[in-house]
């Protein structure tokens, strides 16, 4: 990557008229940014949120700011197989043939405090943060393959250094903890996830790019509509730790931003704060962590994710 003098900010964002975006959980927090930056410099955002009330609500925020912001509402609950199939045939039927230049998987939830099961009967966080967005992008997949220049972008979490793929308790059946557990696998789900498509991609010789990000600690409503409201130990480390090393959802925005739209941002790599502890400040490649390096488990995770959706990923 050349070296940049000046921090990579959302101003140095290129033009995006004329390109078709997707982001989801962008009615909120980081999602949110994303959807602003890039809406205010031209792209056509599809914004869809798990209400048209919510999606609806976020575009006039957007527009209340950028009048000329192109922005379309939408429904998507990615904890439900059913919605996501509904979202992308909806979106194939309004914008049929190579029609997508970028998909941000971005909605997440953290740290749920007891294990609770979706309408599939899935671990929460295991299908909200990774089966739904892993469904999606192989519905969405055709839309983007032959689009000059598209590309795919998977929001991780730092939290992937320390988190472990345990295949005996994927979802959380034998023993569920919130955060180090269900959270932390659900997030290396997601970069091996990338990982597995960059290397598939590359070796079919589609056009289409995979990049990943993390924002560090942005403060976003990720900290509260997961967590209950008791105390726990989550909440009291946040609280000490937030002055000094968080930053605002904006800030934590970037990373997703440098991975959606710069020609620096290669596929298969990985981006996140240039900060102490990678937790904040500005874009820069980061390592790819341990955890996520095996191609192993992201081959099992792959096949496990196509066992339990039913969905096959054709690249
Ligand atoms: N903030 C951080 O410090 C941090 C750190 C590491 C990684 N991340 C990742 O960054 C991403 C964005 O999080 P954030 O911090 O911006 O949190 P946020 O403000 O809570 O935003 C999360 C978004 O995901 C949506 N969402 C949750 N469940 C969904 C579902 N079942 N279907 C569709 N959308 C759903 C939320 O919608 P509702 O408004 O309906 O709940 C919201 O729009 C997540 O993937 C998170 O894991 C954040």
């Amino acid at each position: 990557m050349p070296q940049q003098t000046r921090p990579w900010t959302a101003e140095c964002i290129p033009p995006q008229t004329g390109r078709r975006v997707i982001i989801t959980g962008a009615n909120s927090g980081i999602g949110f940014e994303t959807a602003r930056e890039l809406a205010r410099k031209g792209a056509e955002i599809i914004l869809p949120a798990r209400s048209m009330v919510k999606a609806k609500d976020a575009i006039d925020q957007i527009r209340a700011e950028i009048p000329s912001a192109v922005l379309i509402p939408s429904v998507l609950d990615l904890a439900s197989q059913a919605s996501v199939r509904e979202f992308a045939a909806w979106f194939s039927g309004q914008y049929p043939g190579p029609s997508l230049d970028l998909l941000i998987n971005n909605a997440g939830v953290m740290a749920i405090p007891g294990r609770e099961l979706t309408v599939d009967g899935f671990e929460r966080q295991f299908a909200t943060n990774f089966l739904g967005p892993f469904a999606l992008t192989a519905w969405l997949y055709p839309h983007l393959r032959q689009r000059e220049g598209s590309r795919i972008v998977i929001v991780s979490s730092a939290v992937t250094k320390w988190a472990k793929m345990d295949f005996d308790n994927l979802q959380g059946e034998r023993r569920y903890r919130p955060m180090m557990q269900a959270y932390s696998q659900s997030k290396l789900a997601d970069l091996l996830f990338a990982l597995e498509l960059h290397r598939r991609l590359t070796k079919a010789g589609s056009p289409v790019s995979v990049t990943s990000a993390h924002p560090g600690y942005a403060i976003t409503n990720l900290q509260t509509s997961g967590p209950g409201s008791g105390p726990s130990a989550l909440r009291m480390v946040s609280s000490l730790l937030k002055p000094f090393l968080s930053q605002d959802a904006a800030h934590g925005a970037l990373p997703t931003l440098f991975a959606a739209v710069t020609p620096q941002a290669v596929s298969g790599h990985y981006y996140g704060p240039d900060g102490i502890f990678e937790l904040k400040g500005y874009p820069k490649a980061v390592s790819i962590p341990a955890p996520a390096q095996d191609p192993r488990d992201a081959q099992r995770l792959w096949s496990e994710a196509e066992r339990l959706t039913g969905v096959i990923f054709r690249i």
